[in-house]
């Protein structure tokens, strides 16, 4: 624990007033530092009472998105997913630096959170747009025993769990959330339009054609306002959503906890079965148009769920044989829109 992890759990165990000769006492560190370090939490959005004579106190800090490495490591109840867990205020690019952190021989279940990104990569070449201090955005660290032609079933398995975890927190609120095959994560208010509120990142790098390691990168638009002109009518948020400020801690913590438990159960198969029902239950895509954008046969039918493997499988309109559809290989759109 360093001592900024330190003053703050004082704090937290104290029943009123910690001096600062108190606290640089018990760390054996400066008043000034103590100081600083104060000024640092305050920073970070803590409500730190300072009362000459009397020294510091922690107010309540319910209902507060307080979003650092302490808040998430105290929420998370994983064995693995999430250990280490390196925060960062601002990077370029999470996927990047769990690359460069397995580099260093970092492990697998390695976490990068970062609170902004300066160079959030999307998929398809795109950028993600990653503003300060509203969202999340961050990477896991993996190198699965599996072989690679199993690896983008991965990104379907992280969707489930970014699914399962807002079902978990939020599904009371009048919301609806869903997987937008393969790997989108939706919500709509009150049976209102669907707004993509997650996008997953999937980078993977090989080794004598065996996986050296895996990255998985999520964007979460948590308490984002407002959104660019040109992603105005299909990006949403969950603030935009639930009409409240989210805890950005929580959620992470909670969607490790689901990953965890679905990857376990992915990777001693190497197959979405286990996961499979679970997965049709949050597919939006179930039972609606879909619009095939394959470059050579593109076509029109109805979703009807997924592989074992991962594809869509769709049964044309024109009465032809249901088809399964691979996610690199072409683009589902809704008929009626976004979905
Ligand atoms: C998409 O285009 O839908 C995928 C977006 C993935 C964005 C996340 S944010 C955290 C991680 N770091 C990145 O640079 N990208 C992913």
């Amino acid at each position: 624990m360093d001592n900024k992890q330190q003053i703050l759990r004082q704090l937290r165990e104290a029943d009123g007033y910690l001096s600062g000769q108190h606290l640089s006492g018990r760390l054996g560190i400066s008043r000034t530092a103590v100081w600083k370090i104060i000024g640092r939490l305050k920073k970070e959005g803590y409500p730190i009472e300072a009362v000459t004579n009397k020294g510091y106190r922690l107010l309540s800090v319910e209902g507060r998105d307080l979003f650092n490495r302490e808040e998430i490591e105290n929420r998370l109840q994983t064995e693995w997913a999430g250990h280490p867990l390196v925060f960062l205020t601002e990077t370029g690019s999470t996927n990047a630096d769990i690359f460069r952190l397995s580099d260093e021989g970092y492990p697998s279940g390695t976490l990068a959170v970062a609170a902004q990104q300066t160079a959030g990569k999307g998929r398809r070449g795109r950028t993600w747009i990653s503003p300060p201090d509203v969202n999340v955005y961050m990477s896991i660290l993996l190198k699965p025993p599996i072989s690679p032609e199993n690896a983008p079933m991965l990104t379907l398995v992280m969707a489930l769990a970014v699914y399962q975890a807002c079902e978990a927190l939020y599904s009371e609120e009048n919301v609806q959330f869903g997987i937008k095959w393969p790997n989108d994560i939706v919500v709509s208010r009150a049976g209102g339009p669907c707004r993509k509120i997650c996008g997953i990142l999937t980078e993977m790098r090989l080794e004598e054609k065996e996986i050296r390691d895996i990255v998985i990168g999520i964007g979460l638009n948590v308490n984002q306002d407002e959104f660019p002109e040109e992603i105005r009518e299909t990006a949403g948020s969950l603030k935009l959503a639930l009409g409240r400020d989210v805890g950005r801690a929580e959620l992470t913590a909670e969607i490790w906890r689901h990953f965890e438990k679905d990857y376990e159960a992915f990777t001693e198969v190497q197959s979405l079965a286990p996961l499979k029902e679970e997965y049709e239950r949050g597919l939006v895509n179930r039972g609606r148009r879909v619009r095939v954008l394959s470059p050579v046969d593109p076509f029109e039918g109805t979703a009807i769920g997924i592989t074992d493997t991962g594809e869509l499988t769709v049964r044309p309109d024109d009465g032809s044989p249901d088809r399964e559809v691979a996610s690199g290989e072409v683009s589902v759109r809704g008929v009626m829109g976004y979905v």
